[in-house]
């Protein structure tokens, strides 16, 4: 792989400003000298991470992820280090050579459903396709929602893409792989006479498809691209990368069951929509939601699947601590349907008046009951008052210990009796680098290469005092940073990151800046530390010495080892007082 040049990285990183370029996928807030915000890369439930424009890196105290203005752009987008460094050139207005061309594990994969996707837009505008753009029409999908969402057509014969890519010389193995074709007793095409809708992962690169009958036959209405290599469906959810900034923009995101309800919503006019695929929401999926920041609308079908999805949600968003309101439409199957008997206007309404999901609750509750009934009432008490006690919010408890005994004729302190005191859950620590356990030795190497990192009057004391680690990995390490210095002739942690970003030391880099990040730099303790690595060298000299002690037959030369041990243990008391 084509590296870009470190000079270039370097300038790219120096123009950027750590803190804008962060705050454009976060909400940061300065506190003294560093900024703060929700870490995206833990279920963060308060703002845990630190941004440091000075020292041009970020930092989470919860999960202990660091890194500079790169390594966040790369997590966070979930793309490569070039990648990146491309994203944030751009976002500083700095023009970087693009003539090398990426590969990935799975360009393959990536090439062959964009190829796809392209053929089957191409048939849906062919006589092949004529019925299923009726189809389309009919539906008030134009010619301008089926370009922008590259909707397309997979013909009725058996194997046409599957020849028509095999043809242009992918592997069947890569075919099966990305879900398009496959394995009878020949190589036939997954879809086929179906609409299909391209799917996309969140940096917006088609991965798969669900595509639908247009006829009245007896086949399942979608069938799907299956896990592949580059489509998880737990990870993925339709219309996300082009949801995403709108989302930031106008501050709330809708979440929809099925993509004709997004794509309905969209081409309405309301960008800042996305679907689950009919699936439940998973862990992935609520990091790519909580990524945004912005309270979710969860808006799922009106009937009673969409009732327990909206419950099975619900939960899993609340317990994450996402904003979260319910969207429950009535007159209408879903959010498609109801866009198309109403309005835009309307469902906008509709949004501005979606409730808690507590209120969703209470309701839900209330759905089976016969509340005219002491059995019922007491029933839905008991549901209420279980509800409440997930809560930590005094004044919802008041209002509705208020409500439930103004209704039901209960005694307040009854009900106050039945709410159990609950402390606020406890942030769960995750650490995203496993510690590695450091021997002493170790320690302080680390924290050697920290103050290093840190300035060049630690790297010039080491040259002249140690030029050496005796441990492989972290001696690399210090050479680095010296190669560094002596060809830019300045040091800075971020950069120095940057600098070792394609190496294999990368991730020790960052635990060594992660473990000794809070240390205060004191040239005093730096004096320290390199005296006692000096004995380090000694004692393992020593250890070297004895060795070859016992090996040795002559007495003269045995005497001359001695007095070389005596000598490093002398040195090691030295050390050992200045
Ligand atoms: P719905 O049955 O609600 O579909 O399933 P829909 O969005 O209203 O679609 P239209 O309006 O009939 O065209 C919701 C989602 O569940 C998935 C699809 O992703 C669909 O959008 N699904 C549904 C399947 O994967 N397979 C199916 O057979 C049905
Ligand atoms: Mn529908």
């Amino acid at each position: 792989m084509a590296v870009l040049d470190n000079g270039e990285i370097n300038r790219i990183q120096q123009t950027a400003n750590i803190v804008e370029i962060i705050s454009s996928y976060i909400t940061l807030e300065k506190k003294g000298k560093n900024y703060f915000g929700m870490c995206p890369f833990h279920d963060d439930h308060n703002p845990s991470m630190s941004v440091s424009e000075e020292k041009g890196l970020f930092t989470c105290f919860v999960c202990h992820k660091t890194g500079n203005v790169f390594s966040f752009v790369q997590d966070y987008e979930n793309i490569s280090f070039i990648e990146a460094v491309k994203i944030v050139a751009n976002k500083v207005g700095i023009e970087i050579e693009t003539g090398y061309k990426e590969t990935s594990k799975y360009s393959k994969h990536y090439e062959a459903v964009d190829l796809a996707l392209k053929f089957y837009q191409n048939n849906l505008k062919s006589r092949d396709g004529t019925k299923a753009h009726e189809y389309l029409k009919k539906r008030g999908i134009t010619d301008e929602i089926i370009e922008e969402f590259n909707i397309g057509y997979a013909s009725n014969n058996y194997d046409t893409i599957t020849k028509l890519l095999t043809n242009k010389g992918y592997d069947e193995e890569i075919l099966i792989d990305a879900g398009l074709s496959v394995r009878g007793q020949t190589l036939y095409d997954l879809f086929r006479n179906r609409i299909t809708f391209p799917i996309h992962n969140p940096n917006g690169k088609p991965v798969g498809f669900s595509a639908r009958i247009y006829e009245d036959v007896k086949e399942a209405k979608y069938i799907n691209t299956k896990e592949t290599p580059i489509f998880k469906k737990g990870k993925i959810l339709f219309n996300y990368h082009r949801a995403q900034n709108e989302a930031r923009r106008v501050k709330s995101l809708i979440v929809v069951e099925g993509q004709m309800d997004a794509i309905r919503i969209y081409a309405s006019g309301i960008k800042n929509v996305v679907a689950t695929m009919g699936t439940a929401l998973t862990g992935d999926h609520i990091k790519l939601l909580k990524k945004l920041n912005v309270p979710i609308i969860l808006c799922m079908d009106n009937d009673e699947a969409g009732e327990k999805a909206t419950i099975q949600n619900g939960e899993a968003l609340s317990k994450s601590a996402v904003d979260l309101r319910i969207l429950r439409l009535s007159g209408a199957k879903d959010p498609d349907e109801y866009i198309l008997k109403h309005s835009k206007e309307e469902f906008l309404d509709a949004i501005n008046n979606a409730i808690t999901y507590f209120d969703f609750k209470l309701n839900y509750y209330k759905k089976d009951k016969n509340l005219n009934k002491v059995e019922d009432v007491s029933k839905y008490i008991n549901q209420v008052v279980k509800e409440l006690n997930k809560s930590n919010d005094p004044i919802l408890i008041d209002l509705t210990v208020n409500d439930l005994a103004a209704n039901y004729g209960i005694d307040k302190n009854v009900l106050l009796n039945q709410i159990i005191k609950i402390e606020a859950p406890k942030v769960e620590k995750i650490a995203v680098r496993k510690e590695k356990k450091l021997s002493k030795n170790q320690k302080l190497s680390s924290i050697l290469l920290y103050y290093m990192m840190n300035d060049i009057k630690y790297i010039k004391l080491y040259e002249q005092e140690l030029s050496f680690i005796p441990d492989e990995e972290y001696l690399e390490i210090a050479n680095d940073i010296l190669a560094f210095y002596l060809k830019y002739n300045y040091i800075s942690i971020a950069d120095f990151i940057s600098y070792e970003i394609s190496k294999d030391n990368y991730e020790q880099v960052l635990s060594i800046v992660d473990n000794n990040i809070k240390i205060e730099l004191k040239d005093a303790d730096y004096v320290g530390i390199v005296n006692k690595i000096k004995n380090w060298i000694c004692e393992d000299k020593i250890e070297e010495l004895k060795e070859k002690q016992k090996n040795i037959s002559d007495i003269n030369e045995k005497l001359n080892i001695a007095n070389e041990i005596a000598k490093m243990k002398k040195r090691m008391c030295q050390n050992e007082e200045s």
